[in-house]
């Protein structure tokens, strides 16, 4: 397979690979060596039609310590605002000899229609409220890595399930790894489909937490609500905000987590953002060592 779409495209001997070729890359990047030679000859194209910081730079990173020629395009400043289409744009940029492209868009399924009409590897670095599959297996690996193992444990997605494509990736990746996955949320923003993934559904905010090893945190994606779910944020966070006080009431120490962006004060508190029990930053540290192994994994199939 030459693309990354989804996690739902994958097996647990695929994730097993990435974790072993990130562990290998990590290793790397920690004894200094900030760059290795294995894509010389791969152009990498980073098209990006939703704002992002983490994923975009991550990507861009991961190319440029690998030594692949890598190339940015934003939407927002391009010939897409003069009405060139998806595929258009893509064939342009692949006329320039580009091998790969890594795209986030906001249309679920976008990286699914362009592997069918261009010709190059594609990843999906998000797709509207679809998947964004490198933040699941980053996720995934974080929790490998503080925690030892993910077959077994206990996952609780806490926040905007609905629109949340990290939600979705979460579920199938953990699910793959064997671990227990409850989403925890009002239910105006848990969609009704989530039971049939196998996971389980607690609307109490501190049963959920009790029952976990750990909490992913996630915040309320208002740009795709077209009316407002959930009466006002103030309510939001007095019921699904993680504080340090809720933190220090549960029965055992949990590991939380947040893909990011952050919105301190809501979904989460600065002194539990920013506490021993957060892996926050371990999870952006991880993303490139993630990204590399997919990025260089992919490339190996289009040699
Ligand atoms: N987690 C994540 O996808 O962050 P960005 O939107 O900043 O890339």
């Amino acid at each position: 397979v030459k693309h990354l779409l989804g996690i739902k495209y994958l097996n647990e001997a695929d994730i097993d690979l990435i974790f072993e070729t990130a562990d290998h890359f990590k290793e790397v990047i920690n004894r200094s060596i900030k760059k290795v030679p294995s894509l010389r000859d791969i152009t990498i194209a980073n098209i990006f039609f939703e704002n992002s910081t983490r994923t975009k730079l991550s990507f861009e990173l991961a190319e440029k310590r690998l030594s692949a020629d890598v190339i940015n395009f934003s939407a927002g400043q391009s010939s897409v605002k003069k009405g060139e289409t998806l595929i258009d744009t893509v064939n342009n940029i692949l006329s320039m000899k580009v091998d790969m492209v890594v795209m986030r868009h906001p249309n679920p399924g976008a990286g699914i229609f362009l592997s069918k009409h261009v010709n190059a590897s594609i990843v999906n670095a998000g797709d509207g409220a679809h998947e964004h599959p490198t933040q699941a297996l980053l996720d995934s690996y974080s929790i490998r890595e503080k925690l030892g193992d993910v077959a077994g444990k206990k996952v609780v997605i806490v926040g905007d399930i609905l629109h949340s494509r990290v939600a979705l990736s979460n579920i199938f990746a953990l699910k793959l790894q064997g671990a227990e996955v409850k989403v925890c949320g009002p239910h105006t923003l848990i969609p009704k489909y989530i039971e049939t993934l196998g996971v389980t559904v607690e609307n109490d905010l501190r049963k959920a937490l009790n029952w976990c090893d750990v909490a992913n945190m996630l915040r309320i994606q208002n740009e795709r609500m077209e009316i407002s779910y959930f009466p006002t944020t103030r309510e939001y966070t007095q019921q699904y905000g993680l504080n340090k006080k809720i933190l220090d009431s549960l029965d055992k120490e949990i590991v939380v987590m947040h893909p990011g962006p952050i919105n301190r004060g809501v979904e989460i508190t600065s002194d539990v953002a920013d506490s021993k029990q957060s892996i926050i930053l371990n999870q952006v540290e991880n993303g490139v060592a993630i990204r590399m192994a997919v990025i260089y994994l992919l490339a190996s199939k289009i040699k």
